[in-house]
């Protein structure tokens, strides 16, 4: 029965504050862990409008606000340099469970223009007034003009300069964030007939407002860098050394095992790589570059596995080299191995990553670079033992020569022989 009498004395309370002109604007204010972190509140009862001030250190790659206290259900301002990186970019948007949200052009949201306080970037700081019409009506969380300790979430992006975004797109897709928090706002201070203009930016916390629970600070992508770590170690360490065991040590059954250990990690590489495609819009759809090559890839070293182990059993039984080893060893192997590095780079880019791309060339290069030279030794010498006058009878030149057409020579086919005798004495 009492219920039903609620909504009536809210209705009195702003009535009555209108009247009286009690307090108009609420702050809540986060000054600990380097945040600084301000919002300021006003609504209009008539209107359903919400006008709102935000500022935070513009070290952050992003800021927002959201009504609710949890992502899922939640609507969120989000706040991101604009290209000039100037000017601000505001972003309406929707967000469901623990995902990126979704920017929503249905919510009527806007900077709003004043020239005593611009909107902008001003002395590392960023500066947001802006308004959102008729803003109740949206599908979200319980938020109520008459609530006394309405819950909002706020949060910011990762700091720093590696992690910049400067874009005019609402919708640009962001990094997950580094801090995020919950406050809590008594919605009837801040509710009045009439307002329309934003609030001046406070500078102490409100009594209505109160911090919710801890913050969370140092929040990290962790299944992402997983991924990360997994995918490098498969393609930068797990199959070159099974290539280096193979080429340079002569160990068939070691290049086996490391080789099917490094496609198991593969294959829960790409599980969590699927895992982490739904947490953002970027990737959600699983149709950038990085995702269908990643899957290709995939396939191709579970075929080499299987290429390889078909191959492993007829040589055993028939000792004779099969047509499936000369397309693991000279076609399908080197491909997916080079492409798999190579998709490592695309995977820093998507993962908005991009100063990572550069040292992670650098350090595949030299790796590759490594084996590459290890078996060429290993080939050189191998070629000397059954030819000792192999060597003696080349020149620097020639030997240049050698590495890159051993393939049409005749010497070609003494190394096609000792590879063959090298997998016979392994084989055993
Ligand atoms: C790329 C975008 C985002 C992703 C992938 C993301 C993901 C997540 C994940 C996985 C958690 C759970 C973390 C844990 O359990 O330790 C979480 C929690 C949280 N996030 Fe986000 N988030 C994003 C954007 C945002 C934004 C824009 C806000 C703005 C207010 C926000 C506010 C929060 C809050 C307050 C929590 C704790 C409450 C809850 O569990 O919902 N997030 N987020
Ligand atoms: C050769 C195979 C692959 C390699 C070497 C690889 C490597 C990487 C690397 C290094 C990153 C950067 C992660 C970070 O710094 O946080 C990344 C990101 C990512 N990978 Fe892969 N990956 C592979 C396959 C896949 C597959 C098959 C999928 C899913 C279909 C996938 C999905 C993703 C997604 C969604 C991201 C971005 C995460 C974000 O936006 O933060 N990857 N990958």
């Amino acid at each position: 029965m009492m219920g039903s009498w609620k909504p009536f004395l809210g209705v009195a309370w702003i009535l009555f504050a209108s009247i009286t002109g009690t307090v108009a604007e609420s702050t809540f204010l986060y000054s600990k862990d380097g945040l600084n972190f301000t919002f300021t509140l006003a609504a209009a009862a008539d209107s359903k409008d919400l006008f709102f001030r935000i500022s935070a250190p513009s070290k952050f790659s992003w800021i927002a606000v959201g009504t609710g206290d949890k992502m899922d259900g939640s609507m969120m301002f989000l706040a991101y340099p604009a290209a000039d990186g100037k000017n601000v970019t505001l972003s309406a948007r929707l967000a469901d469970s623990h995902h990126e949200p979704v920017y929503n052009d249905k919510i009527n949201a806007s900077l709003i223009a004043s020239p005593d306080e611009p909107n902008g970037i001003i002395e590392a700081q960023y500066y947001i007034a802006a308004v959102c019409r008729n803003c109740t009506g949206y599908p979200h969380q319980t938020f109520s003009l008459t609530n006394p300790a309405q819950d909002f979430i706020f949060a910011v992006g990762p700091s720093g300069s590696n992690h910049r975004i400067l874009s005019d797109s609402a919708s640009f897709s962001i990094p997950r964030h580094s801090f995020y928090g919950s406050f809590r706002i008594d919605m009837k201070e801040v509710t009045f007939q009439n307002v329309t203009a934003a609030p001046a930016l406070g500078t102490a916390m409100s009594d209505g407002a109160s911090l919710g629970d801890e913050l969370k600070t140092g929040d990290h992508d962790w299944a992402s860098i997983i991924h990360a770590v997994i995918m490098c170690i498969a393609f930068v360490v797990g199959y070159p050394l099974g290539v280096f065991f193979l080429r340079v040590m002569d160990k068939v059954m070691w290049h086996a095992w490391v080789q099917g250990a490094t496609v198991g990690l593969t294959i829960l590489g790409t599980g969590l790589g699927l895992y982490i495609s739904r947490l953002y819009n970027r990737s959600k759809n699983v149709n950038s570059a990085h995702q269908i090559l990643g899957l290709f890839i995939l396939l191709g070293v579970v075929t080499q596995f299987i290429l390889g182990y078909l191959h492993h059993r007829i040589y055993k039984a028939k000792q004779r080299a099969t047509k499936r080893i000369k397309v693991h060893k000279f076609a399908l192997g080197p491909l997916v191995i080079i492409v798999g590095l190579a998709n490592g780079a695309l995977g820093f880019d998507l993962a908005l990553k991009e100063y990572l791309v550069t040292p992670y060339v650098v350090v595949f290069c030299i790796f590759l670079v490594t084996l590459a030279a290890a078996i060429w030794f290993k080939m050189l010498r191998s070629k000397r033992k059954q030819n000792p006058e192999f060597l003696g009878g080349l020149s620097g030149g020639q030997l240049g020569s050698y590495g890159f057409h051993h393939g049409h020579s005749q010497r070609a086919n003494e190394s096609e022989i000792g590879l063959v005798g090298m997998e016979a004495r392994d084989h055993r």
